[in-house]
C-alpha cells in the first residue's frame, strides 16, 4: 500500500478524541493501517508533540486496548497544524499531503461547507495524476431539505460528488450490514420477504440516554432529525429493498434511494396518521430519579422539540403494498433497546389442536447484543399435541470473530474507496422530502409527554393498524 494522509479537521474536538482516534489506533494495531499519516489541524496553534500528547491522553481514555508498546508506534503516524478553515491557512497543510489524501470534516455542521470551500480554494480538490483527493463529512447533512440541498450545492463548488463521503455511523454496525448479507445470501428469506408473508416491519432505536451535554444542538434538532431522518429511515431502505444486480456502491444506493421514492407521501393532512412525538418529563430509571427533559440544562424554557419520535411509513410497490413500517427512536426510554424485527403473517390453518403460539417474528437485534432470533411455534414436550413460543437464535459473532466498531469500519471503507457504507446525495435528499411535511407541522404545538424510563408516549398506538401492537422494549420482552 502507497502511503496515504488523512487530515482531520476538528483534530482538537470531541470527535477526533472520543471515536476517530481510538478507531484509528485499533486499526493501526491489528497491522491494517501500516503507511497512513494522520495530520491533525485545528485552530489551537499546537505543537506536534502536544498534539500527541492529548491524543495519548485521549486514547488512555477512549480506547478499550491501550498498550503503551503499540502506541509508542502509533505516536510516529501523527502530525498536526494550526490554523484557521481559510485557504491561505489550510494551505500550509501541502507539504504533509500524499497523493493519496483523504480529509475528515470532525467539524460541527455550519463549518462543513466553509472548510470544503477552503480546502478546494487552497487547491486540494483536485485528484492528482496517480492519486486521489476525498472528503469526508459528519452528519448532519442539513437540518431540512433547503439546508441539504444549500450545503450540496456549496460542496460542489470544488469537490465531485464521486469524492465526497457521508458519514452515517449506523452503516458501519455490522447488524446493518448483516441485514444485506442474511437478506440476500439465505434462500429460504427471499421468497416471503414481501406483502404475501410479511404483516409488518418495527424498527426501534431505544435510549436509556436523555440529552446530557448536547443540549445546545438536540434542543434545535429533536429525535426526528437526530435518528429518524438518518439512521432509522437508513435501516428502512434496507430492510425494503430489492435484491440489487451487484454489491457496486452505485448499485446498492440506486435501490435504496428507489425504497425512499416508493414511500406513500405524508402530507399535512395525514401527519397525524403518520407521525408521532414525544418529549420526556421527570421519571424514574430502576432506582434513579430523572429529570424531565424541560428542566435539562442548556434546554429552552418550555421547549418543545420531541425527543422521541415514531413513524408509520408505507412502501407503494408490488413487494410491499400492503405492510406497514413502524419505525420510532427515543431518548430516556426504559432500555438500551435496538432492533429490526419483521413479523410474518399468521398461517392459513389448520393448526392441529390450536397448538400455534402466535405470528412468526424474524428479528435482527442491535442492542443489548447484536444477535438473529426467530420466533417460532414447536411442539411441548408431552403427551398432548400442544405447542409453544421458542425462539431459535443465533449470536452474531463466535468468540473467534474479530468485531470492529462503526467508525473502525467506516474509515477502512473510505481509505480503500468503498462508498457502499456512505450515503449519496439523493439518499438524503428523499429521506428529507418523505420527512418534510412532518417538519412543517411539529414546528407547532407540542409533544405528547412521556415519563422517563417507558417506553414512550401512548400516543404512539394510534401510529398502528388495529391487529399491531409496539413491541416491547423492556429487556427480557419478546414482544
Ligand atoms: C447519534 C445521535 O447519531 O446516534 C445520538 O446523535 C444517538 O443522539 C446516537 O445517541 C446513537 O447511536 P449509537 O451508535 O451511539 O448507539
Amino acid at each position: 500500500m502507497t502511503a496515504t494522509t488523512l487530515v482531520i479537521l476538528g483534530a482538537s474536538g470531541d470527535l477526533t478524541q472520543r471515536l476517530l482516534m481510538p478507531a484509528l489506533y485499533r486499526l493501526h494495531t491489528l497491522g491494517l493501517t501500516p503507511d497512513l499519516r494522520i495530520v491533525g489541524y485545528a485552530k489551537e496553534q499546537w505543537s506536534r508533540e502536544y498534539f500527541e500528547r492529548h491524543i495519548h491522553k485521549a486514547l488512555q481514555a477512549f480506547a478499550p486496548d491501550f498498550k503503551p508498546a503499540h502506541w509508542n508506534r502509533f505516536r510516529r503516524q501523527l502530525d498536526y497544524v494550526g490554523g484557521e478553515l481559510q485557504a491561505d491557512q489550510v494551505a500550509a497543510l501541502k507539504s504533509k499531503l500524499s497523493p493519496a489524501t483523504m480529509f475528515y470534516l470532525a467539524l460541527p455542521p455550519p463549518l462543513f461547507g466553509v472548510a470544503a470551500n477552503a480546502l478546494g480554494e487552497a487547491g486540494f480538490s483536485k485528484n492528482p495524476r496517480g492519486g486521489w483527493r476525498r472528503l469526508v463529512v459528519e452528519k448532519p447533512f442539513g437540518t431540512d431539505l433547503a439546508s441539504a440541498m444549500a450545503l450540496r450545492e456549496q460542496m460542489h463548488t470544488y469537490w465531485e460528488e464521486e469524492q465526497i463521503l457521508r458519514i452515517d455511523h449506523f452503516l458501519g454496525k455490522e447488524t446493518t450490514q448483516n441485514l444485506m448479507v442474511f437478506r440476500f445470501a439465505n434462500r429460504f428469506l427471499e421468497p416471503i420477504w414481501n406483502a404475501q408473508h410479511v404483516s409488518q416491519v418495527q424498527i426501534t432505536y431505544a435510549e436509556t440516554l436523555g440529552v446530557e451535554q448536547r443540549a445546545a444542538y438536540y434542543d434545535k434538532a429533536g429525535a426526528l432529525r437526530d435518528m429518524l431522518q438518518n439512521h432509522l429511515m437508513q435501516l428502512f431502505s434496507l430492510a425494503a429493498m430489492e435484491p440489487p444486480s451487484s454489491w457496486d456502491a452505485e448499485v446498492l444506493r440506486d435501490h435504496k434511494v428507489e425504497v425512499l421514492r416508493s414511500v406513500v407521501p405524508i402530507t399535512a393532512k395525514t401527519v397525524d396518521q403518520h407521525a408521532v412525538r414525544g418529549q420526556y418529563r421527570a421519571g424514574k430509571l430502576g432506582r434513579k430519579k430523572l429529570i424531565g427533559y424541560r428542566s435539562e440544562p442548556g434546554v429552552k424554557r418550555g421547549s418543545d422539540t420531541e425527543t422521541f419520535a415514531a413513524l408509520r411509513l408505507e412502501v407503494d410497490n408490488w413487494r410491499w403494498r400492503g405492510v406497514p413500517f413502524y419505525l420510532r427512536s427515543g431518548k430516556r426510554l426504559a432500555s438500551n433497546y435496538s432492533e429490526i424485527a419483521v413479523q410474518f403473517r399468521e398461517v392459513p390453518g389448520p393448526i392441529p389442536h390450536a397448538v400455534h403460539a402466535g405470528n412468526n417474528w424474524m428479528i435482527f437485534r442491535i442492542r443489548p447484543v447484536e444477535q438473529m432470533d426467530l420466533l417460532v411455534t414447536a411442539k411441548q414436550p408431552g403427551v398432548k399435541l400442544a405447542g409453544r413460543p421458542v425462539t431459535l437464535t443465533a449470536a452474531y459473532a463466535t468468540p473467534d470473530d474479530r468485531e470492529f466498531s462503526a467508525y473502525e469500519q467506516l474509515l477502512m471503507d473510505a481509505l480503500g474507496g468503498d462508498r457502499s457504507n456512505f450515503l449519496r446525495f439523493d439518499e438524503v435528499e428523499w429521506a428529507w422530502k418523505v420527512l418534510t411535511p412532518v417538519l412543517k407541522a411539529w414546528e407547532k404545538g407540542t409533544p405528547d409527554f412521556y415519563p422517563s424510563g417507558s417506553e414512550g408516549p401512548e400516543t404512539q398506538a394510534r401510529l398502528l393498524d388495529p391487529e399491531h401492537h409496539w413491541r416491547s422494549i423492556a429487556l427480557d420482552g419478546d414482544g
